[in-house]
């Protein structure tokens, strides 16, 4: 059993190593992400999640070209590092924007706060917490990522590309759900509260 090392965390996060890219070029100086690239925020998610996620980029389970090669170049101990260093840094919080209020924001709150039960569609927030600011270890922070990304992973779950959640937990409200509804709830997700002018 490794033990993490933040400290080399964040040297690997900050400068990479032999044949690893330094992870901040894609996921920001302090892994907060970036919204028109769609690069997922990495700070403050669940230490065990985010572990998880590189074993599973690396044995194939969770498929991308760019995460794929650079998880496959790390070893145990540098992924251990790796989740440390990001699960230290702060999770999202809300910024003071205020939203133009849209249909499709006001959707997207339904969704996130209370599903879709005509559909059997859950709450979002019921497993990944309130204001969806995850639940360790095994639930993620929804809260701040880009909406492309959020999208893409559940269309990936929808399609069956991505298939490393727990009891198909993901998959199964993914098949429930209509490209008009992952394009509501991504929005939302992207700026969440529980105010349909988005404050
Ligand atoms: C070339 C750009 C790039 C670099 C460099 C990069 N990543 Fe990523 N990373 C991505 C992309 C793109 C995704 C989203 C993949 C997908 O859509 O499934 C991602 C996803 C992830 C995820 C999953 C996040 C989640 O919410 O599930 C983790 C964990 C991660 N990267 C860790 C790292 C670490 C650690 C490093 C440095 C060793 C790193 N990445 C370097 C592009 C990059
Ligand atoms: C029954 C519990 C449950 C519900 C309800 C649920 N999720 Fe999840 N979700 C999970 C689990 C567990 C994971 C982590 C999967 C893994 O380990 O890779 C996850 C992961 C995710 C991720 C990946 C995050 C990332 O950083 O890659 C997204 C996006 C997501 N869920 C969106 C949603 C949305 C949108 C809803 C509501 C429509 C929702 N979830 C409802 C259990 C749930």
């Amino acid at each position: 059993m490794v033990h993490a090392d933040r400290l080399a965390g964040a040297a690997l996060a900050q400068k990479g190593s032999k044949g690893v890219p330094a992870c901040m070029a894609c996921h920001g100086a302090n892994g907060e992400g970036q919204t028109a690239s769609g690069f997922p925020r990495l700070a403050g998610q669940p230490e065990a999640y985010l572990l998880k996620q590189l074993q599973a980029f690396a044995g194939g389970q969770r498929k991308n070209s760019q995460m794929a090669p650079i998880a496959s170049a790390l070893d145990a101990q540098q992924m251990r590092d790796a989740a440390d260093y990001y699960a230290s840094l702060p999770g999202w919080r809300p910024q003071g924007q205020t939203r133009a209020p849209s249909p499709q924001y006001a959707l997207g709150l339904r969704l996130a706060t209370s599903g879709n039960w005509s559909k059997d569609v859950p709450a979002c927030f019921a497993c990944h917490g309130p204001g969806g600011a995850g639940v360790a270890p095994h639930f993620p922070a929804l809260a701040g990522q880009p909406s492309v990304y959020t999208r893409s992973q559940m269309k990936a779950w929808q399609t069956a590309t991505r298939t490393n959640d727990p009891q198909g937990l993901m998959q199964s409200v993914a098949e429930k759900m209509t490209d008009a509804e992952f394009d509501a709830v991504s929005l939302y997700l992207e700026h969440p509260s529980l105010d349909e002018k988005g404050k």
